[in-house]
């Protein structure tokens, strides 16, 4: 541990449902927050920004009432804007975007807060953190991905650490200045062996997916791995 370490006073844990069972993911979603998940990662994929295809508002509706806990809808799509007010009337709570594939940044932020959502951008691996530049105050999340976005179970990419720490240091000279609190939330190879070192470069909400759902049963398996998940990451 080093003097920069960082500890989150507030670690959120948020499953991500690509990779539950799709056949049953009520029961998924409902185990997951009994399991003690603090959000639901909900990965939308267009097969145009990103290779694969997945869910859209119709099954963000229909697990709305599986759970009481907040839906982090992840948006990996090109356009944006038309999704925002459908996605939030299904129930989401937080919609995330990446800047690239939105043309007015500054507007699909406002447009989903003004949906009554908490916003917030995602950044690829490769992606420059002057994408937040101009746009802080409008925050309320920024998601680093330590993938490239498009499928679960690969593999954390190293570079990303730098880059948290990087972030870190904006919000908190941000929030320093008097600024809104911002999430930094991290998505992409997150596992039991490597939370605590991610969570020390600046994370304070992990998305999980095979890590978690790859747990042998809704039971017993997704609580004990939520809890070494937590307790590894703030372990110190
Ligand atoms: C990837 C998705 C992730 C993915 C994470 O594009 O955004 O949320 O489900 O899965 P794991 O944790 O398996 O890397
Ligand atoms: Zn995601």
């Amino acid at each position: 541990m080093t003097a920069t370490d960082f500890t989150p006073t507030q670690l959120r844990l948020a499953p991500s449902i690509l990779s539950a069972d799709f056949a049953r993911l009520g029961e998924e979603v409902r185990a997951i927050e009994a399991a003690g998940a603090d959000l639901v990662h909900f990965d939308v994929m267009d097969n145009h920004y990103v290779p694969n295809l997945t869910i859209g508002p119709l099954v963000c509706e229909a697990i709305r009432p599986h759970v009481t806990i907040p839906i982090d809808v992840h948006l990996m799509v090109e356009p944006v804007d038309s999704l925002v007010p459908l996605f939030a009337k299904a129930g989401a709570n937080l919609i995330t975007f990446h800047p690239e594939a939105s043309r007015h940044v500054d507007r699909t932020l406002s447009l989903i807060r003004d949906h009554g959502c908490k916003a917030g951008l995602v950044l690829n691996p490769a992606s420059p953190l002057q994408w937040l530049d101009h746009v802080m105050h409008k925050l309320d999340i920024v998601l680093l991905m330590s993938v490239n976005p498009g499928f679960g179970g690969q593999q954390f990419i190293p570079a990303t650490l730098p880059k948290l720490r990087a972030v870190r240091q904006r919000i908190d000279a941000h929030m320093a200045a008097g600024g809104q609190p911002i999430w930094l939330e991290v998505d992409g190879g997150v596992k039991t062996d490597n939370i605590q070192t991610i969570v020390r470069a600046g994370a304070d909400t992990c998305v999980a997916g095979s890590a978690v759902f790859g747990a042998p049963d809704a039971d017993g398996g997704y609580r004990t791995v939520m809890h070494t998940l937590r307790s590894q990451a703030l372990q110190r």
